[in-house]
């Protein structure tokens, strides 16, 4: 079985002969990425026990809320309150660069560095060869990855591994330049001297309880030369998340500029669609990618294996019957007129129906960051109790639907922060079923 339902809580707790891969954990939120990997052990939350993937020991943490969003360091308090008060440093990550390249702070060496990012422009504006170096935009959290990894990797202590984990849409960006950021960071890994597989994992195919599609990217140093065609069916990612092999008139290939400025310009300047599809892998600039058919048959979890004792639900989760129109009109299908704000012109709207109440034997869709708060939501999931009334999820379900232990955020945040945070955060069990896997090659 894939995630980490099965498992022994102490499979790896005990194993002190396997060497530790320490890992420094960017953009930490609430800790997906440490959760997944490294488990949760506290004696004083026996209920919270999560097994480890591995021999894996976070020794570094880094989180920060820009100013400007609502929460106020609130990720950032929980991972303390559940990994210790030095767990993270919570500090804009551009700044603590900046600090440890004028030694005025400490970086621990590390294997690993693991992260989510956001989906933002790539794009460089000068070729490698200028002194320099790339200059990505500022506030671009991409680079700070690259900065970090090339600080932080050097030939006497590499950083072996790289996990990081992003939206779907990455592979298509922008709208102008179809792919074109995504082979701006894998030329910028290439550089590294990073080969590189990734995956668009949609959770609920492997067995979770959520529809979540990220794409995950794992970039390894490895001397071994890969055959890019089998490697997609046959490599870490198609370890962890089992596909079925593609046939050769499937796989696309693509070359990759070694200069991230030449990608920003050229990179399938004329095409319509990216090359990009939710399989790939990457050696030496060149590409092999497909879309993949998942071979899954273990067990499947639901949105109703999550949810909590109905006395556990205060009221306010509850929707008033009189509040139900509203809900029901925004789930709804309409075509309708609309006046754009702006411009005063009227434009017709549409669009189809969701599902309301949200389906008990499924699993639920994507939990967003504006999931929290009472007011009547086309987004937020809503359940039918079985005394007929209708109420939004609380945030110990939320938590659960992310793999999360049940209360995980239940660290001092208002329910909408607790959900901000979850919208936020990753399903656990995926970078769980990828740090099995390199757990199995240390
Ligand atoms: C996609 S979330 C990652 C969530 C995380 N994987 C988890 O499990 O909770 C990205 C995180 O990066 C943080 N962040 C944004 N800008 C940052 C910066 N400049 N420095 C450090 N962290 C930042 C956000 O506050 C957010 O928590």
């Amino acid at each position: 079985m894939i995630g980490w339902h099965s498992d022994t809580v102490s499979e790896w707790r005990n194993v002190s002969s396997q060497k530790t891969i320490k890992v420094a954990e960017l953009f930490a939120g609430v800790g997906g990425f440490r959760l997944g990997l490294e488990g949760y052990h506290n004696p004083d939350e026996p209920n919270m026990e999560l097994p480890a993937a591995g021999p894996f020991k976070t020794v570094w943490a880094n989180q920060w809320e820009p100013p400007g969003t609502e929460a106020k360091q609130f990720a950032a308090r929980c991972y303390r309150a559940r990994f210790g008060e030095k767990s993270v440093v919570n500090e804009d990550i551009h700044e603590v660069l900046d600090k440890y390249e004028r030694g005025e702070a400490e970086i621990p060496d590390v294997d690993m560095v693991v992260g989510g990012f956001p989906c933002q422009d790539y794009s460089v504006a000068k070729p490698l060869s200028q002194a320099g170096g790339i200059e990505g935009k500022k506030g671009v959290l991409w680079w700070d990855i690259y900065r970090f990894l090339k600080l932080k990797s050097t030939p006497e202590s590499p950083v072996r591994y790289v996990l990081l984990e992003n939206v779907d849409r990455l592979l298509k960006s922008p709208a102008s330049q179809r792919g074109r950021d995504f082979a701006i960071i894998l030329s910028c890994l290439n550089d590294l001297g990073y080969s590189v597989e990734w995956r668009v994992v949609n959770s609920a195919a492997y067995g979770f309880p959520q529809r979540r599609k990220r794409t995950y990217i794992l970039a390894y140093l490895t001397g071994e030369e890969w055959d890019l065609d089998a490697r997609i069916s046959q490599g870490l990612m198609a370890q962890a998340f089992p596909i079925d092999a593609p046939e050769a008139k499937m796989i696309q290939h693509v070359k990759i500029p070694a200069d991230p400025y030449i990608a920003t310009r050229d990179f399938n300047k004329d095409g319509k669609v990216s090359p990009f599809m939710d399989a790939g892998v990457m050696q030496d600039g060149h590409v092999a990618t497909f879309k993949v058919a998942e071979a899954y048959e273990g067990a499947r979890r639901v949105l109703g294996d999550v949810l909590v004792d109905e006395s556990d639900v205060p009221d306010e989760f509850f929707i008033e019957p009189s509040q139900l129109p509203k809900w029901e009109y925004l789930k709804g299908s309409k075509s309708e007129d609309r006046v754009n704000k702006k411009t005063g012109f009227t434009y017709k709207y549409s669009e189809g129906s969701m599902a309301f109440p949200d389906a008990l034997d499924r699993p639920s869709r994507t939990i967003l960051t504006g999931e929290g708060g009472r007011g009547a939501s086309r987004f937020k999931h809503v359940i039918k109790t079985e005394d007929g009334r209708y109420r939004r999820l609380v945030p110990d379900e939320l938590d659960q639907l992310q793999g999360f232990p049940r209360g995980w955020t239940n660290t001092g945040m208002t329910d909408g922060q607790r959900a901000f945070c979850m919208g936020n955060a990753l399903v656990v069990g995926v970078p769980h079923a990828i740090g099995k896997v390199l757990a199995s090659l240390a």
